[in-house]
């Protein structure tokens, strides 16, 4: 079956970004000139994504306007004669279908897929977490689609990450099947260095089978008191085969700071328009340091 639907949580409260998040949703804070949350839509749709189910929760209304047209706006650029920065505002409203959910509780990242089954219904989906930004060719999530229809059970995207920072991934013990292909048998949410079963995280990017909701749905509290997504794939990895793929391409963590400024540096340095500017910038700075 094919892989039409998305789901982005976008629930979350974004404190790490106090105060730029006080009165903004966290996934509308820029990389250079775009929204964070449109770097992730776009993957998605360049993924052969149809409909986007985003999770969303009170003062996060920003987003969807987004994705909407902005007839004021447009009509304005239009008469301007600025048809560059018309068509690229007029294109988000067409990107695809979006459908949102309120969360009203914010009771973790599990809680949060599971509002998405009614919309997602009984068939495989994508989810996306906002935090992580993904440069790759092919899309990350493209490449996640490739390996579900090669293999046929549910995905989780993977790195490996070096082992001090692995208390802050859900971490899998698994046996490769193929290179860069793991079938998982456990998957534990933020374990300690030494506990880590290894250092093969997930990095924001999975593709389920429905079967998840089932496990979601009586999911108990686990790390933080949340229902935890990884939880639940750790269950799900008992029934039926769930594979980490380890993909190909950049990751930007865009929820921490450095990562959201080393990703701003990243898109600026790929720009036409400014790598220019940039370079510059980062010779005066390298001069202080
Ligand atoms: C979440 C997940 C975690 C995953 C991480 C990837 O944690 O719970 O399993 O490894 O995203 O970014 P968060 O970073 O939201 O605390």
């Amino acid at each position: 079956m094919k892989v039409r639907k998305a789901v982005i949580p976008a629930a979350g409260r974004g404190t790490r970004f106090l105060p730029a998040t006080k009165a903004i949703p966290k996934e509308m804070l820029p990389i250079v000139d775009r929204p964070t949350i449109q770097y992730v839509v776009e993957e998605a749709v360049n993924s052969g994504v149809k409909t986007i189910v985003l999770i969303t929760s009170r003062g996060k209304s920003g987003i969807e306007d987004h994705f909407d047209l902005a007839p004021e706006l447009e009509s304005l650029l239009q008469k301007k004669g600025d048809q560059k920065t018309w068509q690229e505002v007029h294109a988000l409203a067409g990107m695809c279908e979006m459908i949102s959910v309120r969360q009203q509780e914010q009771k973790g990242l599990g809680h949060a897929v599971l509002c998405a089954r009614q919309a997602v219904g009984n068939e495989p989906f994508a989810v996306l977490l906002g935090d992580d930004i993904m440069d790759a060719d092919p899309p990350v999530t493209a490449q996640m689609i490739r390996a579900f229809e090669e293999f046929g059970g549910s995905i989780i995207g993977v790195l490996n990450v070096p082992r001090e920072q692995v208390h802050l991934y859900g971490a899998i013990k698994g046996k490769e099947v193929k290179p860069r292909v793991h079938r998982i048998e456990r998957i534990i949410e933020k374990p300690s260095a030494e506990e880590a079963p290894s250092t093969i995280a997930s990095t924001g990017r999975y593709l389920f089978t429905p079967r998840i909701f089932d496990f979601l749905e009586d999911q108990a509290p686990g790390r933080g008191g949340e229902i935890q997504l990884t939880d639940a794939i750790d269950r799900l990895a008992k029934i039926e085969p769930v594979y980490a793929l380890e993909y190909q391409g950049l990751r930007f963590d865009a929820g921490e700071k450095i990562g959201y400024l080393r990703a701003n540096l990243h898109y600026a340095l790929k720009r036409p328009d400014l790598s220019a500017g940039v370079k510059e910038l980062i010779r005066e700075f390298s001069k202080k340091i």
